[in-house]
């Protein structure tokens, strides 16, 4: 079966190959990053002595795409819930509480070791998240501040440090469903009010311990952190509170999930593999990016992922997923979200890959990293020029497209066709319903004589959550401990030369393809 459709790239665009007005202002380096869980940071990085060197060869494949080596932000839930203690042999304790969260630990204690794990990855930054839940309740929390400011900026100094971040999701305080650590009373002033002799507090003890790290260059903060743009605080009213007021807020970060794990409703075409419906979800990000651009402060992504509650199974650790990652990453690339911190834990469903061997989790390259990787090899080398996003409208909410200029010049165009082929019912291996994948067809009108390199996200089927490949590669454990790998089952080295000013491309279902010029 195959479906034609046209879109006729340098026609609608005018001049050859330059970009449209709405193509975003030049991405930044790292705009593939990664958030992750703070209870589940030793699992990802290890330690001094056994640091993990398949998360390093990931992280690895990813800088080599883009020219940096993704930030890492530890944080998320669990930052607000750590409490330190001098004494503990271990980097954690943490102790899960079924009723308010079978997926991480309620109660935490980092030791001292906690701190190696910002030590095992070479040539990455991080941000590190301090503890403002507990801060604002109880004095143990207080006290876990002024002790873990010395071992933060010693960890993270010779180059580590990103910035810092202070609270995680602070406008669910008084609403979490993992318990409040806030009364109901909870508002802006006082959430501005708190933020601000704490982050006086850490600068305090940074001018003691690290006293390097509070110039201009060396100190600052991602902020607010708020799961959303309209809960109990309003992102807006904080700044109007003065949260900026000492000038050290260098990104705006917020948080965005496009649904939740066990919503009811929530399908993988429906909710994922849907481009209007990942439209929606980040046009109040947009909204709140557009109010707050007065600021002039960059506007971030600093967690996010598929499905809030760690991801569904079978959804959020699936192809489509992959896919899913591809069209939300790039939106937000085109729309001027500087960069995007991908969310991650140990057990994760939407966990782009298992750090380690669990009792309930394989350790391994997870389907979602291979989106990540299409996502970088989209944007090329960001370090080596100006490479800016446009999306190219579609018809159908089950396909987008993207086109990425570098230096003001076409160099390449994703497609992804996010129709589902669900592989297990509808693929070879069903002795039901066996059904050849469609495929759909796109044509670009580009100069006489133009080749280019074709190069696919591939797997048997949306619903697959092992055999993935880009361009042929597997980034799997198993193989080459996150190395890259080329399979030789998959085709590749795809040339197509346009015929007639045409180019003609054919585009399986739930899968996408880049084409490099
Ligand atoms: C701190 O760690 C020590 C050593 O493991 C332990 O004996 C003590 O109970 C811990 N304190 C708390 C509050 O967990
Ligand atoms: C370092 O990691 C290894 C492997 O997880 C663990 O056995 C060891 O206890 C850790 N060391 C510290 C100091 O936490
Ligand atoms: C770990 O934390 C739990 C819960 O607070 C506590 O009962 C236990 O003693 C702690 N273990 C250590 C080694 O600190
Ligand atoms: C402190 O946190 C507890 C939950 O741990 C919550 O019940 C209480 O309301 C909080 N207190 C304040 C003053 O926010
Ligand atoms: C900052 O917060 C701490 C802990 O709640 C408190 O002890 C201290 O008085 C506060 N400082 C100011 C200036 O509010
Ligand atoms: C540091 O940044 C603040 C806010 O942007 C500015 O007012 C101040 O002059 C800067 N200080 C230096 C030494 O550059
Ligand atoms: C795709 O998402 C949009 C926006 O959420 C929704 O209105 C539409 O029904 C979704 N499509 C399908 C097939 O579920
Ligand atoms: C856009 O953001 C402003 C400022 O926070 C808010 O007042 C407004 O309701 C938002 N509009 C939409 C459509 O979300
Ligand atoms: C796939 O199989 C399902 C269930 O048997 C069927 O409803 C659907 O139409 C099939 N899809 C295609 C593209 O044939
Ligand atoms: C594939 O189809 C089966 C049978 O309808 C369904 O249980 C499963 O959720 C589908 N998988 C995906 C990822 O849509
Ligand atoms: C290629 O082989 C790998 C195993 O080596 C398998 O997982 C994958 O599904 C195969 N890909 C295709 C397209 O057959
Ligand atoms: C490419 O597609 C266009 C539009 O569908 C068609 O007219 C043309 O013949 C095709 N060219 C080639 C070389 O297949």
């Amino acid at each position: 079966m195959r479906r034609i459709r046209t879109f006729l790239v340098f026609a609608s665009f005018g001049q050859f190959g330059t970009p449209p007005a709405s193509a975003s202002a030049p991405t930044p380096e790292a705009f593939v990053s990664y958030s992750i869980e703070f209870s589940s940071f030793p699992d990802f990085a290890g330690n001094n002595s056994s640091p993990n060197k398949f998360s390093n060869n990931l992280l690895s494949n990813l800088g080599k795409l883009t020219g940096t080596k993704p930030h890492i932000r530890v944080g998320g839930n669990t930052q607000d819930y750590a409490l330190y203690n001098a004494s503990l042999e271990t980097a954690i304790n943490g102790t899960y509480n079924l009723k308010r969260s079978a997926d991480y630990p309620t109660t935490i204690f980092i030791g001292p070791s906690y701190f190696e794990s910002y030590s095992t990855w070479p040539d990455t930054k991080f941000t590190h998240g301090f503890n403002l839940g507990l801060e604002g309740n109880n004095s143990a929390g207080w006290e876990t501040l002024l002790d873990t400011v010395p071992l933060a900026c010693k960890a993270l100094s010779n180059g580590r440090l990103l910035m810092w971040e202070y609270g995680n999701e602070p406008d669910l305080y008084s609403t979490s469903s993992q318990g409040p650590v806030r009364l109901p009373s909870w508002h802006e002033s006082e959430y501005v009010a708190q933020w601000l002799n704490g982050t006086r507090a850490i600068k305090a003890q940074l001018q003691k311990y690290c006293p390097d790290m509070v110039s201009n260059d060396t100190y600052g903060y991602m902020a607010p952190s708020f799961a959303g743009t309209n809960n109990h605080l309003k992102p807006l009213l904080t700044w109007q509170e003065g949260l900026d007021q000492d000038r050290n807020i260098k990104l705006i970060s917020s948080h965005n999930y496009i649904g939740g794990a066990t919503q009811p409703g929530v399908t993988l075409q429906g909710t994922l593999m849907n481009h209007t419906s990942t439209v929606h979800s980040i046009s109040s990000q947009i909204n709140e990016s557009n109010y707050l651009a007065y600021t002039g402060i960059p506007f971030i992504l600093g967690e996010t992922n598929s499905l809030y509650n760690e991801g569904a199974p079978s959804l959020s650790n699936s192809f489509g997923a992959a896919l899913w990652g591809l069209d939300f990453n790039l939106w937000c690339a085109s729309v001027g979200i500087r960069r995007v911190h991908m969310h991650q834990g140990t057990d994760y469903r939407y966990a782009s890959w298992q750090p380690i061997l669990t009792s309930k989790t394989t350790i391994g390259t997870k389907p979602p990293y291979y989106g990540n990787i299409a996502v970088a090899a989209m944007l090329g080398k960001l370090t080596a020029g100006a490479v800016r996003i446009a999306n190219l409208p579609l018809e159908s909410e089950f396909e987008a497209a993207y086109a990425a200029y570098v230096d003001e010049k076409l160099a390449r165009i994703a497609v992804i066709n996010m129709r589902a082929y669900n592989y297990t019912v509808n693929g070879t291996s069903s002795v039901l319903n066996p059904v050849k994948r469609p495929s759909q067809e796109y044509s670009f009108e580009v100069p006489e004589g133009s080749e280019v390199e074709v190069k696919r996200l591939y797997a048997n089927g949306s619903d697959a959550i092992s055999g993935i490949t880009w361009d042929g590669w597997s980034y799997n454990w198993e193989l080459d401990h996150g190395k890259p790998i080329k399979l030789h089952n998959v085709t590749v080295g795809e040339c197509l030369r346009a015929q007639g000013g045409m180019l003609n491309l054919t585009v399986e279902d739930s899968t996408a393809v880049i084409l490099n010029f």
